[in-house]
């Protein structure tokens, strides 16, 4: 039965049911907090559902967390912060051992271990799935099962967060659309990226940013904004696959990437700003608007929904080549966080997608995602549940804007802060109404150089004087470059 008191009370309220926020309540509500958890979309509908990818660990016997963490910073151009992946790979392997135990099944090989993919970038092979490629949804499946069953819990689905309810600088809790309001001592955000903001884009059309806007407007900052990384291979010209995104642990099984000629261009596991960058030369280079995936030698039963969704619009890859071109597919800035998800403003935590911790870098390793959604989730529960009572409020704000954006402004984004960007179409984007849209063309405006995602043809050259420098950005629109520890 619908909810419908105007303030709902509970110790920790979290907006999103990706992996991120499922386990940050989950974690919270296992210290015995009452949690409210927030979710625009039926909690099957989120961008982790949908994600392909696994969780990367070092699990090998021939890998080890420095490799892991090697890795991590090589594909991270210089930009990582390195208390963020000590973190992550030293933490990775143990939240796989938590996820079994909540009732995840990742993939076994016959043997009965761990089967390990390899993805760009990895040295080894370190990521873990679970039916192949539809690791997101058993993950999200396995976790909303448990947490419905708490009583602690309670979950409102269909429910937008509008803006987060401060009292002096503090936060208190978020209001949601229908002018409702969850009060709680901590509130933290899981609301994914903005990468839907790209008129080409692998992700679901709500992740748009809103988790971002909400804590600006907390007076939060934001952080390296002009890092959005393209996946290479999103599905082009497939009726109904617009951006369907084909895994890069496909890449890791042999497929290859082929230009108009059928040759090979790239490495295909190079990390992902290399791959991206070469598919879009060569279709510079060529007239094209795609290149193609060659997965026909590859066994379908190892990625089934992949090759159940491109049969099902008529395109069989086990006897033809699929079409291919990059997509905008992950934030790797976003709200600046420490490592327990705490933004600036006191109360309000950011997670997942939502949050810049410096760990990404500015080309996220494949699959550093997923178990950071878990490590920081995790940490970010704890934490939540750990902090004083709010001060008393009972006069929430009205609902805030939920600034959906124009389809001018996702091709303007497109457009002039895709693969290559130059001054002149960062300065038309600053013009943008989205006031996510003008950060990203700030950031990528002071960022004066090209490094990992970010590549500018004006600055095409890495210079050593941006290494770990993170740009941050306020609601002023105001960039300031800050080395984080
Ligand atoms: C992929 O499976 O190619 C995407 C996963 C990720 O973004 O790490």
């Amino acid at each position: 039965m619908p909810d419908d008191r105007p303030i709902l009370d509970a110790d920790v309220a979290v907006v999103g049911a990706g992996a991120a926020g499922l386990y940050a309540a989950l974690t919270a509500a296992r210290r015995g907090a009452r949690v409210t958890l927030v979710s625009a979309t039926p909690l099957a509908q989120t961008a982790s559902y949908w994600a392909q990818g696994g969780l990367a660990a070092a699990l090998a016997i021939d890998d080890s967390p420095e490799l892991h963490l090697h890795d991590t910073e090589v594909a991270g151009r210089g930009l990582v912060r390195r208390s963020a992946a000590e973190l992550l790979v030293n933490e990775a392997a143990g939240i796989v051992t938590r996820l079994e135990e909540l009732g995840v099944r990742f993939d076994r090989d016959r043997h009965g271990a761990l089967a390990l993919g390899l993805e760009g970038g990895h040295s080894r092979r370190r990521v873990v799935h679970a039916g192949g490629s539809a690791t997101g949804r058993r993950v999200a499946r396995a976790l909303s099962a448990t947490l419905v069953q708490d009583p602690r819990v309670t979950v409102l689905e269909g429910a937008h967060a509008t803006r987060a309810w401060t009292v002096d600088g503090r936060c208190v809790g978020v209001v949601l659309a229908d002018g409702r309001a969850v009060r709680a001592r901590a509130t933290i955000l899981a609301t994914g990226g903005a990468a839907a903001l790209w008129a080409r884009t692998t992700n679901p059309p709500g992740s748009l940013g809103i988790g971002m806007l909400i804590a600006l407007e907390a007076g939060a900052k934001l952080a390296d904004l002009e890092f959005v990384q393209f996946h290479p291979t999103a599905v082009t010209g497939v009726k109904g696959r617009e951006g369907f995104l084909v895994t890069e642990a496909i890449r890791g099984e042999g497929a290859k990437l082929l230009d108009k000629d059928g040759q090979r261009f790239v490495d295909e596991l190079a990390p992902r700003d290399e791959v991206a960058r070469a598919v879009w030369r060569v279709m510079r280079e060529q007239g094209l608007d795609h290149v193609w995936l060659d997965m026909r030698h590859i066994d379908p039963a190892l990625f089934p929904n992949v090759v159940g969704a491109l049969r099902e619009s008529g395109l069989d890859p086990a006897t033809e080549l699929v079409p291919v071109a990059p997509a905008a597919h992950f934030c790797m800035g976003g709200v600046v966080a420490d490592l327990h998800g705490a933004s600036s403003v006191e109360g309000l935590f950011v997670i997942g997608e939502t949050s810049c911790t410096g760990l990404h870098g500015a080309n996220r390793l494949a699959s550093n995602s997923l178990t950071d959604c878990f490590v920081l989730g995790g940490r970010a529960g704890d934490a939540a549940v750990a902090l004083p009572p709010a001060p008393r409020a009972d006069d929430p704000p009205p609902p805030g804007e939920l600034h959906r954006p124009e389809q001018s402004t996702r091709e303007a984004l497109w457009r002039y802060a895709g693969l290559v960007r130059d001054r002149e179409g960062l300065e038309r984007l600053r013009e943008d109404p989205h006031p996510l849209a003008r950060l990203v063309a700030i950031c990528a405006l002071a960022r004066e150089e090209s490094r990992g995602a970010h590549f500018r043809s004006d600055f095409p050259e890495q210079d050593r004087n941006f290494d770990h420098r993170h740009a941050v950005v306020g609601s002023d629109e105001r960039v300031v470059f800050e080395t984080w520890t």
